[in-house]
């Protein structure tokens, strides 16, 4: 009866997390929290998404990131709503986000190390193009209220006890898994709430789409470009939004294959494992789809770095299988 109730579409988000929270392994009210407040900024992150042109929110700062991006004023404004929220919240420890270059120090009483890309496709905010957040929650290692040490923060994908997205599309979306299976919610503006309406999702495992800058081709690994070739002899879809998140989450609904390979300009692929790459891998996997960099699964990766890039290939389990079956990497 209760897991009837959990999965109805319609059941607003906080009611889904508190019916579901006994699947957590441990402090299940702190993780409860922690979701709740990413849903909280999202919703503050959103507001500011859907007025960007009216009120001075587009364009550059003028200031680079640590991975040498150029920052947009709404990659630093989602990086402080992000902050602040997961501050206020207590649940935190350590936070590490694209926008920052070492991790920032909250609660040390926290028992939670979280990781961000607080906008994702930035190059898409002034063009009104779908853009993203994306999130890795990991419990720490060391005791609550210890000083925080390196194997807190260098944590592999697979120890992530939850990972997510929101999606600022055509509807806001927040979809996150913690571990059994995969949720989607769509927000309601005008009650602003996150309700049910992806329960399960799950990933086809076959798909005819296939996401990839292919401007960048010349400097792709031969058995890329061969891969490319065979979506081509298929007449497969190319499909490419430039903003991860709602790239992957398309490919996530019909089946596809997301490929960003080592290339001349990113000579370690562009993306980033732990606040890109782990989050959507562990929500992959958890929808049946799977994620690698040619070699290894994302969430086997060990971590050296906060910023440490990886080649990704993520989507439909046949679509990548294939790929790696040409030996990309
Ligand atoms: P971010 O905006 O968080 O820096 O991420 C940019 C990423 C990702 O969103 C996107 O899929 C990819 O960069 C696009 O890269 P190209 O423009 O090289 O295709
Ligand atoms: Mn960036
Ligand atoms: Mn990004
Ligand atoms: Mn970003």
């Amino acid at each position: 009866e209760s897991s009837r109730i959990a999965h109805s579409i319609g059941t607003a988000l906080d009611r889904f997390i508190k019916n579901n929270q006994d699947q957590f392994a441990y402090a299940s009210g702190e993780l409860s929290q922690l979701l709740r407040d990413i849903a909280l900024a999202s919703k503050v992150v959103n507001r500011e998404v859907n007025k960007a042109g009216l009120i001075d929110l587009m364009g550059a700062v003028g200031s680079q990131n640590l991975a040498g991006d150029d920052q947009q004023k709404l990659d630093v404004l989602a990086n402080i709503r992000f902050t602040r929220a997961l501050a206020k919240g207590g649940e935190v420890c350590a936070l590490i986000s694209e926008e920052s270059d070492t991790y920032v120090d909250l609660n040390n009483e926290g028992k939670y190390v979280i990781a961000i890309d607080p906008l994702d496709g930035s190059s898409n905010i002034d063009v009104n193009v779908s853009i993203g957040t994306i999130f890795s929650i990991y419990r720490r290692k060391s005791p609550a209220g210890t000083p925080i040490q390196p194997t807190d923060i260098l944590q592999k994908g697979s120890d992530q006890v939850a990972a997510g997205y929101v999606l600022y599309g055509s509807s806001t979306m927040l979809v996150y898994t913690t571990g059994h299976g995969v949720n989607g919610f769509t927000y309601e503006p005008t009650l602003g709430e996150y309700f049910l309406s992806h329960p399960q999702l799950k990933m086809p495992e076959d798909g005819k789409i296939y996401s990839i800058n292919e401007g960048l081709a010349n400097s792709f690994p031969a058995a890329v470009q061969e891969y490319i070739k065979y979506c081509k002899d298929c007449q497969y879809t190319a499909r490419y939004i430039g903003s991860l998140v709602a790239d992957f989450h398309r490919n996530m609904l019909k089946g596809g294959i997301y490929i960003y390979p080592a290339t001349a300009k990113s000579p370690q692929g562009k993306l980033r494992l732990m606040y890109e790459c782990n989050a959507l891998a562990f929500v992959a996997e958890q929808a049946g789809g799977r994620a690698t960099n040619g070699k290894d699964r994302i969430l086997d990766i060990e971590v050296k770095e906060l910023h440490q890039r990886t080649a990704f290939y993520v989507g439909s389990k046949n679509m990548v299988e294939k790929a790696e079956s040409l030996g990309i990497h």
